[in-house]
């Protein structure tokens, strides 16, 4: 695979979206150690609240798609939520799967080199209380031998929290289109990024947010080819399934 690394900013082109979510199971150990073993340099996963307040990695407000438990996640107690197994739905090798911590993910993490961009993803009424309990965890545990990691949401009011927690983390706001008031809403939440639905982009609205200072991030992107016409308008970055597919389609000279 080319290095997407080489070209003098912080972040690699490609991320892995949920770990390497097309050949492991999304927001598990395993999906890190294959995204590492696939040579991606940093990964994105969800966090949210269980009923007791941990920390874990799920995308969805319930147990049902990715585990073998049923209903909200936030329902659910810790100890509970790790009796699931989260990766038999993805295939027999990855049977016995938990659903992470936060804290062993960043241990991982940690043992494996690898980056990450930490998406928080609240269940309806917890953002404020996923935000805060995310951003002491990654402040207080966060390796010094890795880049310093991102914090990204949809929730206003998640980031708003994270950055009152632990201001020093860096924060994305993440949009499916771009609204038209992405500066106003990015300076308000002091968001040192954005992050958008692919989509949803265009190359005018891409340079107008870059030349303003404002770095943009796309997902999910699953074609190389894709990536390199996003790249040539200013994206900084792609979140992809297949990042080992997207980076070795990347002809890397000059981006
Ligand atoms: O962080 C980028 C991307 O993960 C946002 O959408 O639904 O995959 O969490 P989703
Ligand atoms: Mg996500």
């Amino acid at each position: 695979m080319p290095s997407v690394t080489g070209n003098g900013q912080r972040w690699p082109r490609v991320i892995g979206h949920r770990g390497a979510a097309l050949s492991a199971p999304e927001n598990t150990l395993a999906g890190f150690c294959m995204a590492a073993a696939l040579h991606v340099r940093c990964v994105e996963f969800d966090v949210r609240l269980t009923r007791d307040g941990r920390c874990i990695l799920l995308h969805d407000d319930t147990l049902d798609r990715t585990t073998n438990g049923h209903g909200p996640a936030a329902a659910s107690s810790f100890e509970e939520i790790r009796r699931c197994d989260a990766g038999s739905w993805f295939g027999p090798d990855f049977a016995g799967q938990r659903v992470p911590s936060l804290e062993e993910t960043i241990e991982l993490l940690g043992r494996l080199e690898l980056g990450a961009v930490i998406e928080l993803k609240p269940a309806p009424g917890a953002e404020a209380a996923t935000g805060r309990a995310a951003a002491a965890l990654v402040a207080e545990r966060w390796p010094a031998s890795l880049p310093p990691p991102l914090l990204s949401s949809f929730k206003p009011a998640a980031l708003a929290a994270a950055r009152e927690a632990a201001p020093q983390l860096e924060r994305a706001l993440l949009v499916g289109a771009v609204p038209r008031d992405w500066r106003r809403q990015t300076e308000e939440l002091q968001c040192a990024m954005l992050h958008a639905d692919q989509r949803k982009l265009d190359g005018a609205i891409v340079s107008a947010m870059v030349e303003a200072g404002l770095p943009v991030f796309a997902y999910t992107v699953n074609l190389a080819e894709r990536a390199k016409e996003l790249f040539s308008w200013g994206v900084g970055a792609v979140f992809s399934d297949c990042p080992d597919r997207v980076a070795d389609g990347l002809d890397t000279q000059g981006i």
